[in-house]
């Protein structure tokens, strides 16, 4: 492979192989530019910061927290549903198969709090190395776009392909969420919804007898037709939600706070280490989302600088949130309670209710709950229409998806695709297994993202860049081994329908993208 060219207009094959063909720098700048295709710039600091905050907290902190710090014990009930990790070393322990599948988490207890923190420094790495990638290709894609830039065609085709796991199947699973909340909030006030339309049509492996899950597809209808009316109307909408969802977290930190008798915090580490380890494979989908900054790269007002600083800031705001709640959580109760039931469904709600807290603060917390469910789902769309755009801009998707709605100036048929390609499902699936697929497709975009910043400082070293992760190669080479090891934690069927989604993903490549990128024109 050559060396990358960084002429500016022309595009100038940087390989024989079309595969490993990468895009100018300066020519995907110039190409955002073109008229039809040039989006608002609106988003300052503190905008991006909030859209990262808005991504990040959605349904994991109010979910995950309790079952992480109690763990499981089980025989799984396939090799599909065992880790994949724990298959390995089970099987070369054991020696049987019946062996390979015992399989389970220890305890994390109330060091959780330190798994969260623990979490939050491997997305850091993760965080600085899309932050430098950010500050020097400031254009909307993200990851799939500095892969272009750096790895070539066929690995932008495969992320781009990769983060729809990401974006539209954590929507998915985040709108069945907000669907079984508000289902189950609006009983409280007394209404009832009707079943047939208000609950998943296939879920725990059989069809429910259900024709629809209503309110999880409109949900991501209204925030598609808000979406497309404008980004700084978005943006605006998200730093309110962002506010009230923060504000929820810190009346929980204040109310459960004073109902914290320290003797819950003992023992701190039931299970040491490797507690703390496993308890922070789980809780890494609550950090998904903090990347989608970068997905605002053409809507920020000064990429460069403000593109690195609304990542780090994001993740130091939701890992102080973060580690709060996991504090405060397991000084209220003993961790052992949130083993199952409603404890483990929905342990801050349940943890204020046992404890007797005014109804007042308890709704303040769903509410807020709620809130960071429906900001996350923005921010989510948001990002998803934006990769399309750009991979449509590329020719790799049709041209359909890159236009330019003439008066709001948003990709509004991009937007309008990820409507239905999240709202349907959403009103069809149970959650299932969507995080574990979204964690999977994320932690696979981290990896190859530090593998791109690397592999640019060596191709062009000259090149300005405002942000620059320190210690290169070492940082990435960390955030890679980190990334890695957490997928190691993911089951056998993850991995299985992962392969299965990059193979479909191949054959749309061979047969329909790869005729139709600009490198194939030449
Ligand atoms: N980080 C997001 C959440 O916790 C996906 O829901």
């Amino acid at each position: 492979m050559s060396q990358p060219s960084t002429e500016p207009t022309a595009t100038i094959r940087t390989s024989d192989n079309q595969l490993f063909c990468c895009k100018s720098i300066d020519k995907l700048i110039s190409d955002s530019e073109a008229p039809g295709q040039r989006l608002q710039k609106t988003l300052g600091p503190w905008s991006l910061t909030a859209l990262g905050i808005g991504a990040i907290i959605g349904s994991g902190i109010f979910i995950l927290t309790g079952t992480a710090a109690a763990g499981e014990y089980f025989q799984a009930p396939s090799i599909l549903h065992a880790q994949a990790l724990d298959v390995i070393i089970n099987l070369l322990r054991t020696g049987s198969t019946a062996g390979a599948l015992m399989h389970g988490r220890p305890p994390a207890g109330p060091s959780i709090a330190i798994s969260f923190f623990l979490v939050a420094i491997a997305c850091s790495f993760a965080g600085l190395c899309y932050a430098e990638l950010a500050s020097m290709i400031p254009i909307a894609g993200s990851a799939y776009t500095y892969s272009y830039a750096t790895l070539g065609e066929i690995f932008a085709w495969i992320i781009g392909w990769d983060l729809i796991l990401e974006y539209a199947v954590s929507n998915v699973a985040v709108a069945v969420g907000f669907a079984g909340y508000t289902k189950a909030q609006l009983a409280v006030f007394g209404l009832t919804l009707p079943e047939k339309f208000a609950s998943p049509v296939w879920a725990g492996g059989q069809w429910t007898g259900a024709y629809f899950n209503l309110p999880g597809f409109l949900i991501v209808f209204l925030l598609t037709l808000l979406l497309v009316r404008g980004v700084k109307e978005s943006a605006e909408t998200n730093n309110v939600m962002v506010l009230v969802k923060i504000g929820a977290i810190v009346t929980f930190l204040v109310v459960g706070g004073m109902l914290v008798k320290p003797a819950n915090w003992h023992p701190f580490a039931p299970s040491g280490f490797a507690g703390i380890v496993t308890g922070g494979a789980i809780v890494f989908f609550t950090y998904i989302g903090f990347d989608s900054v970068s997905t605002a790269a053409e809507e920020s007002r000064n990429p460069q600088k403000d593109l690195p600083f609304g990542i780090i800031m994001s993740l130091v705001v939701c890992t102080l949130l973060y580690v709060g709640v996991a504090v405060v959580l397991l000084g209220m109760m003993k961790y052992t309670t949130f083993v199952s039931g409603a404890a483990a469904e929905a342990p801050v709600a349940y943890a204020m209710k046992y404890l007797g807290v005014h109804p007042l603060f308890r709704s303040v917390i769903v509410i807020g709950a709620l809130t960071g469910m429906i900001s996350s789902l923005l921010v989510f769309q948001y990002g998803q229409a934006r990769i399309w755009y750009a991979m449509s801009r590329d020719g790799l998707l049709p041209k359909l998806f890159s236009a330019v709605h003439p008066k709001f100036k948003t990709p509004y048929w991009s937007t309008w695709i990820a409507c239905f390609a999240v709202g349907i499902p959403a009103g069809l699936v149970d959650i299932g297994d969507a995080a574990d697929l979204a964690n999977i497709g994320t932690l696979f975009a981290f990896v190859l993202v530090s593998l791109g910043v690397i592999i640019l400082r060596r191709r062009q070293p000259d090149r300005k860049r405002a942000f620059r992760v320190p210690f290169v190669p070492w940082f990435p080479l960390i955030s890679i081994i980190l990334c890695g090891g957490l997928m190691t934690g993911l089951t056998v069927i993850t991995w299985l329908r992962f392969v299965l989604w990059l193979g479909l993903g191949l054959l749309i490549y061979i047969f329909y993208s790869r005729h139709r990128s600009e490198f194939a024109k030449k």
